[in-house]
């Protein structure tokens, strides 16, 4: 599976339930690497969309604890167990997990790529994804030449897993 986020100097994703940052480079990005591919997310990040609505073009699977809850256009899972389930027979390349934050650190042990674009700058937050860098599982593989959103710098950078981990399959055939 595959994480992808953007997260500023200090891997900060978000604040009061909003993005830090809307950047137009990095909106396409992520339209072009999730398009027709399945995109995985908590309740909270859904909220964040325009009209509160899945993302078009993409197989949507969100994360609630609320069994009564059913979103037009997105599949429901109750728990990680669950959304593990759904997912076994999708290819791995064709996952993405796109947050929020408690999303991306249940997901995190199953990610074998986090594409991460990198931006260059310290905002007022209350969301974090874990700091890659100084996970020794984790190791940059390619970074992009540096973009600038006004005066903000930013770029994409792909880390790998290099260690650690586990197979999507490990937790279900455990409680199996
Ligand atoms: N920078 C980025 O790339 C990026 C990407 C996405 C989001 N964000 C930001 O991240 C923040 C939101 O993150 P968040 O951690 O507060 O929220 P979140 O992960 O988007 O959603 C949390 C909700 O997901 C559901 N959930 C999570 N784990 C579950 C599980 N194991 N089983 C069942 N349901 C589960 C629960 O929904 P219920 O309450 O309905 O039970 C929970 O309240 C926002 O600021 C957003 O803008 C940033």
């Amino acid at each position: 599976m595959k994480l992808i986020a953007a997260a500023d100097r200090g891997w900060s994703i978000g604040n009061k339930g909003s993005l830090l940052v809307r950047i137009p480079g990095d909106q396409r990005m992520f339209r072009q690497e999730t398009m027709g591919k399945t995109i995985v997310y908590g309740r909270k990040t859904l909220e964040t969309f325009p009209l509160a609505q899945p993302l078009d073009g993409r197989r949507n699977v969100i994360l609630s604890r609320d069994t009564g809850r059913t979103v037009r256009g997105a599949e429901v899972v109750h728990s990680l167990e669950e959304a593990l389930d759904l997912l076994r027979d999708v290819p791995e390349d064709e996952i993405y997990i796109i947050g929020g934050e408690t999303v991306y650190r249940q997901f995190l042990p199953y990610c074998d790529t986090a594409i991460v674009t990198r931006i260059d700058y310290e905002y007022e937050a209350d969301a974090f994804l874990p700091d890659l860098d100084a996970d020794p599982d984790w190791t940059l593989a390619s970074e992009s030449d540096e973009m600038t959103f006004f005066d903000v710098p930013y770029t994409f950078c792909t880390y790998v897993r290099t260690g650690g981990g586990c197979r999507r399959d490990e937790r279900v055939q455990t409680e199996d």
